[in-house]
C-alpha cells in the first residue's frame, strides 16, 4: 500500500465558536485556539481541521457563509488567522479549512444579486424554478424542516435550499461559478493551509429535473435526496477540483458525505480517480436510529456495528482510504451515545478511543472528546441554539401537538448541541471557557469533567489518547495493517485482528457493563508478545487464554 503523510495522520477538530474565547464576549475566537495550540501539541494531534471561520450571518453557526474570503468578525480578523496558521506550522502541525460550497448564505453578494432580477448576471448561480400550481416546483423537504424550497416576491420564483432557507444551494451546473470556486479554493491553499473538508460535497450534483420524490404516505414535504445524493455530474465534478486546484498542491481531502455507499466511497477515495483522500460516510452514525430517521431513537445493537465496520475495513482496504471518526459538531457524545457517561465514563471513553483509533484509516477527534466531555440536558427548549433541532421542536411540537417530553428526550439523545457546549478547560465558571456570558451554557460537570484535570491526571482520559497517537506514530501496523472481524455473532464485546507481514495486532473490546467472558476465536492463530495499551491495570499476556473483560474493557495485544 501506498505510504501517505495523510493517512499517517491524526485529525483533531474544532468548533471554533466554542472552543475557547479569549476576549470575554461569550464567542470562542481565533485567539483563543491560538493560545491552546500548545494543549493539541501536547496530545500530540498532526493536523487541525477548523470549522467554519469566514464571515457568516450565523444561522447555522458559519456553515451559512456570505464571503468566502473574510474572517467572520466575532472571530477575530484575517491578520489573526494568519497568524493562527503560523503559529500551527510553527508546532509542526498543519491546518485543514472547512470548505461550504453545496450553499453559501442568502446574505452572500452573489444571491443578492441572483435574487434581483431573472436575467441578473448572477441568476444563475443558484437554483431557481417557477411555482407549481401555486406551490413549491416539488415536494423536497429541507434537513432543517420544513419546504427545501423558499419563494421570493422578488422575481415570483423559488429558490433551491437542501438546508435552511438562508443557505440557498449553489448551481454547480454553471461553470463561471465552478470557476469562481476554484478561484477561492487556490486563494486559500496559496496562504498555506494543507488541506480542505467539504461539507455535503456529495450534494452539489442534482439530477437537472428536480423531480418529486415518491411520498407514499402523502406527507407535506419528503426527502428528495435520491436526487442530489452522489448526483449524475458529481465525479466529474471533483475530479475537475482535482485538475483546477488539488492536483497543483500537496494537501489532504476529505469529504463529508451523507449518504454515501462503500462501493461510491471507492470511486471517491481511488488514487487513480484523481479525486479525493477520503470521505466521512455515515452508515455507522445511523445505526442508532430506526425508520423515522435522526429523531426515532432505537437502541444501538454491537452486531450492525460489526458489521457495518467490517464492510468499510475490507472494502476499501487496498482500494482508497477511510476516515475514522465517532463524534464531530453534528453528532452527540459517543460516550453518552454508546458508552457510559456515569458510572464507567472513564473506562467507556477509552473503550471506544480503542477501537476507532486502531482501525485502518484516518483517526478524527472531535474537542472534547479527549477529555471524555457527555452530552448536555437542558430544561428548557429556550436553551437550545442549533436551527436544526429548534426547527424540528417548533415542527413537532408546536405545528402537530407531538409530546412535548418525547421531542425533549430526543434531543437530548440526538440534538447537536450535545457536541456544541463550551470546551470545559478548568473547573472555573463557565469551564474556563469564557470570562463572559457563553453564547450556549456550559454543561454543568464541568467542575468534574475538564482539560486541567485532565492534564494533571496521568490515568486520566486524555493521557490514554496521547498513547493512542503516540502507538500509532511507533507501529506501521495500526496505519498500514489489513483488518479481520472475530466473532462476528457476538453482542457484547468487538474484536478484529490487524496483520502487517508478520506482524498482528489483537484489538479486544467489552461494549457492555457487564463483566464478560471472552473466548479465544476458533480461526485465530496468534502468539501474544506485548500488551501495547489497555484501560485497566495490570494486565498480563499469559490472561488471553482464559479472559474476562471488566466493564467497557479495551486491551491491545502486539503479536505474530
Ligand atoms: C454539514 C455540517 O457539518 C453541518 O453542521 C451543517 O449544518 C450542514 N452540513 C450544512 O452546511
Amino acid at each position: 500500500m501506498k505510504k501517505a503523510w495523510w493517512k499517517e495522520s491524526v485529525v483533531y477538530q474544532i468548533y471554533p465558536r466554542s472552543f475557547y474565547d479569549s476576549n470575554g464576549d461569550g464567542i470562542g475566537d481565533i485567539n483563543g485556539i491560538i493560545q491552546k495550540l500548545d494543549y493539541l501539541k501536547e496530545l500530540g494531534v498532526d493536523v487541525i481541521w477548523l470549522s467554519p471561520v469566514y464571515q457568516s450571518p450565523n444561522d447555522d453557526n458559519g456553515y451559512d457563509i456570505s464571503n468566502y474570503q473574510a474572517i467572520m468578525k466575532e472571530f477575530g480578523t484575517m491578520t489573526d488567522w494568519e497568524k493562527l496558521l503560523e503559529e500551527i506550522h510553527q508546532r509542526d502541525m498543519k491546518l485543514m479549512m472547512d470548505l461550504v460550497v453545496n450553499h453559501s448564505s442568502d446574505e452572500h453578494q452573489w444571491f443578492i444579486e441572483s435574487r434581483k432580477s431573472k436575467d441578473n448576471a448572477y441568476r444563475d448561480y443558484y437554483i431557481w424554478r417557477p411555482g407549481k400550481e401555486g406551490k413549491e416546483p416539488n415536494n423536497w423537504k429541507s434537513t432543517f424542516s420544513g419546504s427545501a424550497w423558499e419563494y421570493d416576491s422578488e422575481t415570483d420564483e423559488y429558490y433551491l435550499h437542501i438546508f435552511s432557507k438562508k443557505q440557498p444551494d449553489l448551481n454547480w451546473e454553471n461553470e463561471k461559478l465552478r470557476d469562481e470556486i476554484y478561484s477561492m479554493m487556490r486563494w486559500w491553499l496559496d496562504k498555506g493551509i494543507d488541506g480542505f473538508r467539504m461539507d455535503v460535497i456529495n450534494f452539489i450534483s442534482k439530477v437537472p429535473e428536480l423531480p418529486d420524490a415518491p411520498n407514499p404516505n402523502g406527507e407535506p414535504y419528503v426527502s428528495g435526496s435520491r436526487f442530489f445524493k452522489n448526483g449524475p455530474r458529481i465525479h466529474d465534478y471533483l475530479q475537475e477540483v482535482h485538475q483546477e486546484v488539488l492536483s497543483k498542491y500537496e494537501v489532504m481531502t476529505v469529504g463529508e458525505m451523507p449518504g454515501v455507499d462503500v462501493e461510491e466511497a471507492k470511486k471517491y477515495t481511488n488514487p487513480e480517480r484523481n479525486e479525493l483522500n477520503m470521505v466521512f460516510q455515515f452508515e455507522h452514525m445511523d445505526l442508532d436510529s430506526g425508520p423515522g430517521g435522526k429523531w426515532d431513537l432505537k437502541p444501538l445493537d454491537l452486531r450492525d456495528l460489526k458489521s457495518n465496520i467490517t464492510k468499510w475495513q475490507t472494502g476499501l482496504h487496498g482500494v482508497g482510504w477511510n476516515s475514522l471518526y465517532l463524534n464531530n459538531h453534528d453528532q452527540p457524545r459517543v460516550v453518552s451515545r454508546f458508552g457510559n457517561d456515569t458510572t464507567y465514563r472513564v473506562e467507556s471513553a477509552k473503550m471506544l478511543a480503542t477501537f476507532l483509533h486502531m482501525l485502518q484509516g484516518t483517526p478524527y477527534i472531535y474537542q472534547g472528546e479527549e477529555i471524555g466531555m457527555t452530552n448536555v440536558k437542558f430544561a428548557s427548549i429556550n436553551d437550545y441554539r442549533d436551527i436544526e433541532i429548534l426547527n424540528m421542536y417548533k415542527e413537532k411540537v408546536l405545528d402537530r401537538q407531538e409530546n412535548h417530553d418525547q421531542v425533549m428526550q430526543s434531543i437530548y439523545v440526538k440534538g447537536r448541541d450535545n457536541a456544541r457546549t463550551p470546551f470545559q478547560w478548568n473547573n472555573k465558571p463557565n469551564g474556563g471557557f469564557t470570562t463572559g456570558e457563553p453564547w450556549i451554557n456550559v454543561n454543568s460537570n464541568y467542575k468534574e469533567i475538564n482539560a486541567e484535570a485532565a492534564v494533571a491526571d496521568p490515568k486520566s482520559i486524555f493521557h490514554y489518547y496521547r498513547k493512542l497517537i503516540k502507538l500509532r506514530k511507533q507501529h506501521p501496523i495500526i496505519v498500514y495493517g489489513d483488518y479481520q472481524l472475530m466473532h462476528p455473532e457476538d453482542k457484547e464485546s468487538f474484536t478484529y485482528l490487524r496483520t502487517l507481514g508478520e506482524e498482528k495486532l489483537l484489538v479486544i473490546t467489552n461494549f457492555t457493563e457487564k463483566e464478560i467472558t471472552w473466548n479465544v476465536p476458533g480461526n485465530l492463530e496468534f502468539k501474544a508478545k506485548k500488551i501495547l495499551i489497555s484501560n485497566y491495570a495490570n494486565r498480563n499476556l499469559s490472561e488471553l487464554k482464559n479472559l474476562t473483560l471488566k466493564p467497557y474493557e479495551a486491551i491491545v495485544y502486539l503479536g505474530e
